[in-house]
């Protein structure tokens, strides 16, 4: 049984991947078939307010001022009943959900609304749980989401099975002053999901081999964070997010999120970095390319980004401090 307090708000950042989620062993419990590592991104965030109302007949979920049905309702009703089960009670809820980030342009708004949902939620119910747990029930809601429980740099270990597959904080935000530049190249909705994507991974002949290599460049990734060796983290982080876009290309159906403007941008950026500039690039299952480079280059990356043909607009975040009550 729980404390039961009936209302909680949580903020969660967004987080970007250095070394990307593409497949899972267990598409249920979002099982990855790898683990992953990602920066989370100071203000670009969702904030979730959980009400459990004794008066409601069903969840309600109103996302962005608009009321969610269908499978989007299902996937934050199962967190709900979660939360319920554990803390042993019945009474349905309200969520109300705001990004302040454009959804559905490959900045990971799942990610950072289910790890919200997750904090807000256990909160609301009562339940004093640690940020495992909180990581392994966003997990539950979408699988990044498990990475902007903890905060800074964080580590999704894919662990045995669903008690030991959540996220850790490897370095702090103050560990490394990085920035992320986010080139827009479309705000439209991506065509296919990232949770259709996932279940596309075992499709393409390339993904055995992206996977077997996973440990490999968890573990330059890794020692590039803690060491703060720049070159060493461009490298890796562009060859990750190669590889996935690679097996996405090479899935039957095929999935291509590149646009034109997303290669002038991944081709600029390697150009900028033989001049001189650190810069990185990677990007997600979307056109848009996050460009990784030290914060007091922010200006100057973002400046570039913006003369690039086809960059509608530059968003830009620094690294990003854990979900949190509000
Ligand atoms: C390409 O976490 O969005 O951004 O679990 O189905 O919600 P679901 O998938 P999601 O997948 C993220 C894929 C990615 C890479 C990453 O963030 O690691």
């Amino acid at each position: 049984m729980s404390d039961y307090i009936g209302t909680a708000t949580a903020c969660a950042n967004s987080n970007i991947a250095f070394c990307k989620y593409w497949g899972n062993r267990d598409a249920t419990l979002r099982l990855p078939v790898n683990g992953s590592i990602s920066m989370n991104l100071e203000g670009l965030f969702t904030r979730t307010t959980v009400r459990f109302q004794p008066s409601l007949a069903l969840d309600e979920v109103v996302i962005n001022g608009r009321e969610t049905t269908g499978k989007g309702l299902e996937r934050v009703v199962r967190i709900l009943d979660i939360v319920r089960q554990a803390a042993g009670m019945d009474v349905r809820a309200e969520v109300i959900s705001e990004n302040n980030f454009p959804t559905g342009a490959g900045i990971a708004s799942s990610a950072a609304a289910f790890a919200a949902l997750a904090l807000a939620a256990t909160r609301a119910a009562g339940l004093a749980w640690d940020e495992a747990q909180i990581s392994r029930l966003a997990r539950l809601g979408s699988g990044s989401a498990a990475r902007s429980v903890p905060g800074g740099f964080v580590e999704w270990q894919m662990g045995t099975g669903d008690e030991d597959s959540f996220a850790v904080s490897i370095a702090p935000p103050d560990h490394w002053a990085l920035a992320d530049c986010i080139a827009i190249v479309s705000e439209g909705h991506k065509a296919t999901g990232s949770t259709e994507g996932h279940a596309l991974a075992p499709t393409s002949p390339l993904q055995s081999a992206r996977v077997a290599d996973a440990p490999r460049r968890l573990e330059i990734c890794r020692r590039a964070i803690l060491e703060r060796d720049f070159f060493a983290l461009a490298s890796i982080i562009e060859l990750d997010s190669d590889m996935m876009h690679a097996v996405m290309m090479t899935s039957q159906p095929p999935l291509f999120y590149w646009q034109p403007a997303t290669l002038a941008v991944m081709q600029a950026v390697r150009r900028w970095r033989e001049d001189g500039l650190q810069v990185a690039y990677t990007v997600d299952a979307g056109p848009n390319v996050h460009v990784i480079c030290p914060q007091r280059e922010m200006g100057e990356v973002a400046h570039l980004l913006q003369q690039v043909s086809g960059v509608k607009r530059v968003l830009c975040a620094t690294v990003g401090g854990p979900a949190r009550l509000v």
